[in-house]
C-alpha cells in the first residue's frame, strides 16, 4: 500500500494517479524518476515534502493506493473503488489548496470528462463527489497541472507547468499562505 508522503499539516496537498514500480517498492508516492522531477518542481517554489514547517511543506497522495499490475492505466472500476478513500483522505487532511497532477487525478476528483489540456492551468472548485464524506461544504481551490511523467517525455511542456507553479504562488499569497 502506498498511502501518503510529506507533511499532513501542509496547506498544500498534491494528488497524483497511482503508485508505480518504485513507489510499490518504497511504499511512498512519487519516489521514482517522476518523483525526483516533482520534488525539483516543488523546490523551485519553496515547497518540500520533508519540511517540518507546514507553510513550506507539501502533503502527497494518489487516487489509487495500490499499483495497477504492469503499471497500466487504472480501470474505471478501480477509480470508482478508490474515489471515496481519496475524498475522505482529503477531508481529513483539510488542505487549503489542492494540486491535481495529471488528467486522471483531475478528471476523477472534478468529476469531468474534459481533457487535461482544457483543465490545466486553471483553478477549479473541488467538493467531494461521494455522499457523506464531510459536513463541511466549503470548496477547496484545485489547480490542475501536467503530470511530471508526461514532462519526462515532453520537456517542452515544462514551461506550462512553470506557469502553473507561478499561479500556485499567487494563490498562496492571496490566501495568506506565503
Ligand atoms: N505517478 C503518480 O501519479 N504517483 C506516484 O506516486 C508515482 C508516479
Amino acid at each position: 500500500m502506498v498511502f501518503c508522503d510529506g507533511n499532513p499539516a501542509a496547506p498544500v496537498m498534491l494528488v497524483g494517479e497511482a503508485p508505480g514500480t518504485e513507489e510499490d517498492r518504497t511504499g511512498r508516492p512519487f519516489t521514482g524518476d517522476t518523483g525526483l522531477l516533482l520534488d525539483r518542481i516543488l523546490k523551485a517554489i519553496g515547497l518540500d515534502r520533508t519540511e517540518q514547517n507546514p507553510a513550506a511543506a507539501v502533503y502527497i497522495s494518489n487516487i489509487l493506493n495500490w499499483r495497477p499490475p504492469g503499471n497500466r492505466t487504472p480501470s474505471p472500476a478501480e477509480l470508482d473503488v478508490s474515489l471515496p478513500f481519496i475524498e475522505r483522505h482529503i477531508a481529513l487532511a483539510q488542505p487549503r489548496l489542492l494540486i491535481l497532477c495529471g488528467g486522471l487525478a483531475a478528471k476523477t476528483l472534478l468529476g469531468t470528462g474534459e481533457t487535461i489540456a482544457r483543465l490545466r492551468g486553471k483553478w477549479h472548485d473541488y467538493t467531494p463527489l461521494t455522499d457523506g464524506i464531510t459536513d463541511k461544504k466549503i470548496a477547496i481551490p484545485a489547480l490542475v497541472t501536467y503530470h511530471p511523467s508526461y514532462l519526462l517525455n515532453m520537456p517542452a511542456q515544462k514551461k506550462a507547468v512553470w506557469q502553473d507553479m507561478l499561479a500556485l504562488q499567487e494563490k498562496r499569497r492571496e490566501s495568506g499562505l506565503l
